[in-house]
C-alpha cells in the first residue's frame, strides 16, 4: 500500500489568513533539508476557494459556511476515492475546520466500521455556531463530527441561513454522527472556552494534559489511547501544529504556551502512527506569513517526515505479513 498525500489550500475557516499557504512552506521547508519528500507524492488539490475571503461574509456565527461546505464535500470525496483506491490518505491542510471533510469521508467509505480519533491540538474545536465566540470554522469540526451543538450552552442567535449549511455539514459524508465522545480522545488541548468545558465534561473526553504527557512519555500515551480505542476498528490522527509551544509555533493563527516541544512531537507521532488501526494522518494550521525564517513548517516537516515514516514502516509490514 501506499501513501497518498491531499493537500487542501483551504483556510476559509481561520481567523487569521495565510494557512492555506502551508502547503508551500512545508515543501520549502523539505527543499531546504535537501529531503525529496514532495517529489514521492502525488497531490490532489481541492478547489481553491479563497476568492471568496474578498466577499462580504454572510454568516456571522460560522463564517463562510456555504464555502467551507463546497470545500469539505471535496475532501471527503478524495479521502473515499483514496481509501477505496487502497491507498493511505496523508493530508496537509490549511486551517482545521477542513478535519470535518477528512472524517467524513472516512465513514463514507467505511459507514459500518467504529471510528476512533485522536486530536492533537490546543484546541478542542468543539463549537458550534450555537456556543462560538468567534465564528470561525476551524473552532468547530468536532461538533460536527460528533452532531452535536451543545445548545444547553447556547450564546449566540444563529441565522436559518447558517443552520442550513450546519445541517448539511452534519450530514456530510454519511448521515449523522461520525464518532462518539469515548471515541474521542484529545492530547494537550489547554485553550478552551467554558462552553466547550461543558462539553467535553457532558461527553465525557479523555485529554491527555502536557502534565501527564511529561511523565508517562509518549510511547505510554499512546499505549493508553489504543486501549481507550480499543472497540474502534480505524483511528484517525489529526495534528494541528499549534499543540507545539509557542516558542515553536510562530508560524500559526493561535499559537498557545505550554505545548510539546518538536521532540515530543515527533515521539508522539511515531508511537500513535504505528497502529495497523491508523487509516489517516492529518496536519494543519501552518501559517508561514505569520512567522520568521519559516520556523513553524520546518518543525512541521521534521514531524510529518517521521510520521511518514512511521506510516511507510507499517504499510510494508502489512505487505510482507500479507504475502
Ligand atoms: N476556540 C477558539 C474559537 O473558536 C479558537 C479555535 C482555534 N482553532 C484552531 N483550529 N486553531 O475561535
Ligand atoms: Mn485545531
Ligand atoms: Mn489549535
Ligand atoms: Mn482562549
Amino acid at each position: 500500500r501506499r501513501i497518498k498525500l491531499l493537500e487542501v489550500r483551504s483556510e476559509l475557516g481561520a481567523g487569521t489568513r495565510g494557512a492555506s499557504l502551508g502547503v508551500d512552506a512545508l515543501r520549502v521547508a523539505c527543499l531546504n533539508k535537501g529531503s525529496d519528500y514532495f517529489r514521492r507524492f502525488n497531490s490532489v488539490s481541492v478547489p481553491d476557494q479563497n476568492q471568496v475571503l474578498f466577499d462580504r461574509n454572510h454568516f456571522p456565527k460560522a463564517k463562510h459556511i456555504d464555502s467551507v461546505y463546497t470545500v469539505l464535500k471535496g475532501i471527503a470525496g478524495a479521502v473515499e476515492q483514496t481509501l477505496r483506491f487502497g491507498e493511505f490518505p496523508l493530508v496537509l491542510a490549511g486551517d482545521h475546520s477542513n478535519a470535518a471533510g477528512t472524517i467524513a469521508g472516512i465513514k463514507a467509505t467505511y459507514p459500518h466500521k467504529t471510528l476512533g480519533v485522536v486530536w492533537v491540538d490546543a484546541h478542542a474545536d468543539i463549537h458550534s455556531p450555537y456556543t462560538t465566540p468567534s465564528g470561525n470554522m476551524h473552532g468547530m469540526p468536532l461538533a460536527i463530527s460528533l452532531g452535536d451543538d451543545n445548545r444547553e450552552c447556547q450564546r449566540n442567535h444563529v441565522e436559518p441561513e447558517t443552520e442550513f449549511f450546519w445541517q448539511k455539514l452534519k450530514n456530510l459524508g454519511e448521515p449523522g454522527a461520525k464518532v462518539t465522545g469515548e471515541h474521542l480522545v484529545y492530547v494537550v488541548v489547554r485553550d478552551t472556552e467554558h462552553e466547550e468545558d461543558a462539553i467535553i465534561d457532558r461527553l465525557g473526553i479523555k485529554n491527555y494534559k502536557l502534565d501527564e504527557v511529561k511523565a508517562k512519555g509518549t510511547r505510554q500515551v499512546a499505549r493508553e489511547i489504543y486501549e481507550r480505542l480499543r472497540f474502534c476498528d480505524m483511528v484517525y490522527i489529526s495534528f494541528d501544529v499549534d499543540s507545539l509551544d509557542s516558542r515553536f509555533s510562530k508560524g500559526t493563527g493561535t499559537p498557545v504556551e505550554e505545548g510539546l516541544n518538536v521532540e515530543e512531537a515527533i515521539s508522539l507521532c511515531r508511537a500513535l502512527l504505528d497502529n495497523e488501526r491508523v487509516v489517516c494522518f492529518e496536519m494543519v494550521e501552518i501559517n508561514p506569513t505569520l512567522d520568521n525564517m519559516n520556523t513553524m513548517a520546518t518543525n512541521a516537516f521534521d514531524i510529518l517526515e517521521a510520521a511518514t515514516d512511521a506510516i511507510q514502516n507499517r504499510l510494508r509490514m502489512e505487505e510482507v505479513v500479507s504475502r
